[in-house]
């Protein structure tokens, strides 16, 4: 079977700064494929290749066993694009903008973007300037969706969408999924694509740090813990903890990734005069921390 996206040594540079450096990754059919890294980590770029509105620096890039350079407009016409930058005509009502659209599109009406609109509780007859951020979110997403596309590239979808909304979000994707469409979307929170996604990409510096499944990433989450000391702890104090690997020190400050049981470490910490400690589930700044002390861990 032909994979929907097809990236093969895929780089693009600006001048002489980096976007996207040797990007090899394959996206199947019936898929939400997380694209996930800090900002300024290439994603926008990526995306933006994918519909020839950018060119690569070298590299190969197809969507459908399309090339997106010679068969733009086969690739396009199958494709639903929510940028990452909503530009929208600030004087015309959600209804007008998205008719315009649907006619770009070849489509009587507004497609699908009736009842998706609806199904967003988008208010359609008021002009676009006088929308939130949210309101606006969903003009760009309801445009992405109304052809009925058989990929959706959604870069940052989730920005400014209240929890409730992300949840009708959620919901689609879901269902655009099951009838064997595909998407692929870009974030920058850890947290959202594991929601979200069921294979993920990892992005920083404009190279990939990984690809797997939403599932193997999750079984690899930890919580970050860290405390500061009256006195900084010894070196090996918490060395050899069950679950505890220690991933950074800045003078009385220890940073700890723990999995499983909290006790050992507890008990380990309360030896020392702790005099503040902070925990929460560990973002991608995290992830990276653990990462990078891996791969120091593993070349010592
Ligand atoms: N038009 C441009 N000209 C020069 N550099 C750019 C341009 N667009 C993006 N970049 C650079 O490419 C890198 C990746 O940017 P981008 O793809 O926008 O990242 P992301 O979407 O992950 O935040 C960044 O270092 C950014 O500064
Ligand atoms: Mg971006």
């Amino acid at each position: 079977m032909t994979a929907v996206i097809r990236a093969e040594s895929l780089t693009k540079f600006y001048g002489e700064s980096r976007g996207v450096v040797d990007l090899g990754f394959e996206v199947e059919a019936g898929e939400v494929f997380g694209f996930l890294g800090p900002n300024g980590a290439g994603k926008t770029t990526t995306i933006r290749l994918m519909l020839d509105l950018i060119r690569p620096s070298s590299g190969r890039l197809k969507l459908f066993g399309l090339d997106v350079r010679k068969q733009s407009v086969a690739v396009r016409s199958r494709t639903g694009y929510l940028p990452g930058d909503l530009h929208l005509y600030e004087r015309l009502t959600p209804r007008e903008y998205l008719r315009y659209v649907a006619a770009l599109r070849g489509l009587d009406g507004l497609g699908d973007g009736e009842a998706l609109a609806e199904r967003f509780e988008l208010e359609l007859e008021r002009p676009i300037r006088a929308l939130s951020k949210g309101n606006r979110q969903k003009v760009g997403l309801v445009q992405a969706f109304l052809h009925h596309p058989d990929l959706l590239l959604l870069d940052e979808p989730t920005a400014g969408l209240d929890p409730l909304v992300q949840q009708t979000f959620n919901e689609l994707l879901r269902e655009v999924v099951t009838e064997g469409r595909t998407v692929f979307l870009s974030s920058h929170i850890l947290s959202e694509v594991q929601r979200l996604a069921d294979r993920v990409a990892i992005i920083r510096e404009g190279s990939l740090e990984l690809v797997e499944a939403v599932e193997t990433l999750r079984a690899r989450a930890f919580v970050r813990v860290e405390a500061t000391f009256g006195t900084p702890p010894p070196q090996e104090a918490f060395a050899g903890l069950p679950g505890v690997r220690e991933l950074e020190r800045r003078g009385p400050v220890v940073v700890l990734a723990l999995e499983g049981s909290a006790d050992p470490l507890i008990k380990a910490l309360a030896r020392y005069e702790v005099l503040a400690l902070d925990s929460h589930e560990a973002d991608l700044e995290d992830f990276f921390l653990a990462l990078y002390r891996k791969g120091k861990s593993d070349a010592e």
